[in-house]
């Protein structure tokens, strides 16, 4: 099993907290509300688990350590991308007075289905660490193992994943139903998450048939993915879903900035992990480097090596997919790397932070949210986590 990934202390995108103020006001806006809030969706999360795990333990004497094992993948430190821009989508309509509580479990209910998605996706492509702790289905196929259990480790394994990702995606709605808003704006705010959810799935069928049909893949389809897979599930829909908790009239100039913004950052956002997936620290993203190589998945960051690659630099590509060593990963690396394409992806992710920048410009956004989403696009396009 390569890569074992072991992530040192929590992944934050924002910087932790700050002692007094700077003479940057994007770091002081960030450092003096978004620690806060991952510190609120953890103990929101925390407690409603605890309720949930105690439940389903009377259940038999078995369901209290299946519990116990989906409430640490959520728990499991990541960085709280979906509910900080739910947060700013709902602060830059509502502002930075209005009192947090009643909204928290819908922020917090984006993690649990953000657990639900990655505990599938890593089933999905047979990941062996997520937040730098192994996945869950091979966590589960190691207790099969110590158990001395019969019938196949990792089939068992993958069985209790998929149940563990239902079980998340359930404790999403039940958490978003405490929410205190009023029916009718929540009607909207299930719109607004349904949608996310459904375009989430297209885009990891897409991904997952790109693995499967590479002839036909291109560097348009490729950005599509990246757009259903992680722009609207990460940054878009997030910020709408804020805004539909804080009321928010739809087809205004709100919504659409956010939905400008929320695209490019999302896009700029994938782009990023497409480089990290090839050339970051394991220790630091928690996450497996070279499966994308490894797998030969047509990331845009893939697909542009092809296109950008010489004759000779392409039959090396070829190899993606196929490679298996520590030794080839990396020369494959370095080969996306001369063909241009990595250069050319950090000019793409330049250019959706500017694009970013320009949608916030003139929106009628509440003047801390703003100054937070300016900051935001940066760090979530330059993070190294
Ligand atoms: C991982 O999401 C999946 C992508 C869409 C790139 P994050 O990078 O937000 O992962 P965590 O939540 O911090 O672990
Ligand atoms: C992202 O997981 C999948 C989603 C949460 C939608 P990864 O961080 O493993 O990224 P992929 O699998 O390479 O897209
Ligand atoms: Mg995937
Ligand atoms: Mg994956």
């Amino acid at each position: 099993m390569a890569n074992d990934a072991v992530a040192s202390s929590p992944p934050r995108f924002v910087a932790p907290a700050q002692t007094g103020e700077t003479d940057d006001p994007v770091r002081d806006v960030l450092a003096a509300f978004t620690n806060d809030l991952v510190t609120a969706v953890d103990e929101t999360l925390a407690a409603f688990l605890a309720t949930e795990v105690e439940a389903l333990a009377e259940i038999d004497a078995a369901m209290g350590g299946f519990a116990e094992t989906a409430r640490d993948c959520a728990l499991a430190p990541g960085k709280r991308v979906r509910p900080t821009f739910a947060y700013w989508g709902w602060r830059g309509v509502v502002g930075v007075d209005a009192p947090l509580p009643s909204v928290l479990p819908a922020l917090a209910a984006l993690e649990l289905l953000h657990t639900f998605a990655l505990v599938h996706d890593d089933v999905m492509d047979a990941s062996d660490t997520r937040r730098g702790r192994p996945t869950a289905h091979r966590a589960a196929a190691a207790r099969h193992r110590s158990a001395g259990h019969t019938g196949d480790p990792e089939r068992y394994g993958e069985a209790v994943a998929v149940l563990i990702g239902d079980l998340c995606l359930v404790w999403a709605d039940r958490l978003m139903a405490h929410a205190a808003v009023p029916p009718a704006r929540l009607l909207d705010v299930r719109r607004c998450y349904d949608q996310m959810r459904v375009e989430t799935v297209a885009g990891q069928f897409l991904d997952v048939l790109g693995e499967h049909d590479a002839a036909n893949w291109s560097v348009d389809r490729a950005l599509r993915v990246a757009r259903y897979k992680t722009a609207g599930y990460t940054v878009q829909r997030p910020l709408l879903f804020g805004a539909a908790l804080a009321g928010a009239e739809a087809d205004t100039p709100l919504i659409a900035a956010y939905t400008r913004y929320g695209l490019a950052v999302g896009e700029a956002f994938q782009l990023r992990d497409d480089l990290l997936g090839v050339y970051g620290d394991p220790a630091t993203t928690g996450k497996p480097a070279g499966d994308d190589l490894r797998t030969g998945k047509p990331t845009v960051l893939l697909m542009l090596a092809r296109q950008l690659a010489t004759p000779a630099q392409r039959r090396a590509l070829e190899r993606a997919g196929t490679v298996t060593g520590a030794g080839e990963v990396a020369r494959l690396a370095d080969l996306v790397r001369d063909t241009g394409a990595a250069a050319r992806v950090e000019r793409m992710i330049a250019e959706r932070v500017t694009e970013a920048q320009v949608a916030l410009d003139g929106a009628p956004i509440e003047g801390t949210a703003r100054t937070a989403l300016t900051g935001l696009a940066t760090a979530a396009t330059t993070r190294r986590a």
